[in-house]
């Protein structure tokens, strides 16, 4: 029998235990191993739970018990989080986690730690809730050099604009739709302003690259700019706007990464990725590209990733699994600006022929979008490709001429 503890009792921390107990049978089957709750870690109480005896409001019960060899940590945020589970790795305690605040952040070293103790650091629920995709990264694909990995990995943001997109529903009663069902985040902000998809590029790219990649890093753009009129020009253009993270290594051994919303070609294997569901692409140069698609938010698939990590370190007690990626370092980012790319742009302006034909003089040529019910004063254009410095300048002369630039948005080449 192997006893574990499970840090933090919210959404996915009751789903860990739900799991545990209705697969009881297969998953012990499946671990060759009894797997028993000795303790849950929560400051609340819960006299209903059929586990009310083994609540513990202490960490010094976890951390003062041999007999533990796993802990589950599914309570969020970096603090006490860090705290805890770099507490548990020293004790020699495999730690299992849904936390991508955890990963992102301190990834590199807690792995280090746990390399160190020959343990486990496992974290398939970080990334893409119920979708395997570490694992496959780490594994299955390891034969090949990652090109790039990309997807849409925010679940209430893509909740969000496939309602805007379907339904012409505005951002505010989809965003509102999406906390009723409990798919955002506790502060929305993390899912609307693109901190929870840069997290996770953050992990999918320090995997890809064996490099850690720190969330400041990375230029993050959210979704709250994205208006009605967006997303008709993107049907117009062939397309839609999705949610994007974004990572490939350059030739100068530089990585670059952005998460921002992009329009994505209708025939993309990304654009049919609706609702609260997650798509990640992960070019190989073996593979070419292995998209990865699922629920990724929701409590029984996150706790059904999490569980599936205790089994895997039920199963490697005594043999670490090869996870590994080396700490960052502050050069190791490209500057997006220096990113090559097309680029959507939205503006207002007295006489918008006037503007095209200074748009089509400034980029050498754009591609003009229309919509139905089309302002006066309103025009939308794609740029060519250019380095998206060289385009942000060009804006400013148009800026100067009296036009405003009211929303840019990067047209991805996938
Ligand atoms: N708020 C996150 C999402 C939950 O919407 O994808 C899973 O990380």
């Amino acid at each position: 029998m192997v006893e574990i503890a499970i840090m933090g009792h919210g959404t996915v921390g009751s789903g860990v235990v739900e799991v545990l107990t209705r697969h009881e049978t297969t998953i012990t089957k499946r671990a060759k191993e009894e797997i028993r709750i000795k303790y849950i870690l929560d400051l609340r109480e819960f006299p209903d739970s059929p586990l009310a005896d083994r609540f513990t409001k202490s960490f010094d019960d976890i951390i003062g018990d041999s007999s533990i060899q796993i802990v589950v940590e599914v309570m969020g945020g970096l603090h006490p989080a860090y705290d805890y589970v770099k507490c548990c790795l020293e004790a020699g305690k495999s730690v299992v986690t849904s936390n991508k605040e955890l990963v992102a952040a301190k990834g590199a070293e807690l792995l280090r730690i746990a390399r160190d103790q020959n343990v486990n650091f496992l974290f398939e629920a970080s990334v893409g809730g119920g979708i395997p995709i570490i694992r496959p990264m780490s594994q299955c694909l390891a034969a090949n050099d990652v090109v790039e990995v990309a997807g849409i990995l925010n679940g209430t943001t893509n909740f969000i604009l496939t309602k805007m997109i379907n339904e012409q529903m505005p951002f505010e009663d989809a965003l509102a739709l999406a906390q009723k069902l409990g798919y955002a985040e506790r502060n929305p902000a993390a899912d609307i302003e693109g901190q929870d998809a840069c997290r996770k590029i953050c992990i999918l790219a320090s995997l890809a690259y064996g490099k850690h990649v720190y969330p400041d890093q990375i230029h993050t753009e959210g979704i709250t700019n994205i208006s009605l009129a967006d997303v008709q020009y993107a049907d117009a253009w062939g397309g839609v706007v999705k949610l994007i993270g974004e990572a490939n290594l350059l030739p100068s051994g530089k990585l670059h990464s952005i998460v921002c919303p992009m329009f994505i070609p209708r025939d993309s294997q990304l654009a049919n990725v609706d609702d609260v569901f997650n798509g990640i692409m992960v070019r190989g140069d073996a593979t070419g590209d292995v998209v990865f698609y699922g629920k990724g938010a929701g409590k029984l698939p996150t706790a059904s990733a999490v569980v599936a990590d205790v089994i895997d370190c039920v199963k490697h007690l005594k043999a670490r699994k090869y996870l590994f990626w080396e700490d960052g370092s502050s050069d190791y980012v490209a500057d997006y600006l220096d990113n090559e790319v097309a680029m959507y742009v939205r503006v207002q302006a007295a006489d918008p022929d006037a503007v095209c034909r200074q748009a089509e003089q400034l980029f050498g040529s754009v591609t003009r979008l229309t919509r139905k019910g089309i302002g006066a004063d309103e025009t939308a254009f794609v740029t060519p490709v250019l380095k998206e410095r060289d385009i942000r300048e060009k804006l400013s002369h148009l800026e100067e001429n009296g036009t405003k630039v009211l929303n840019t948005i990067r047209v991805s080449d996938f």
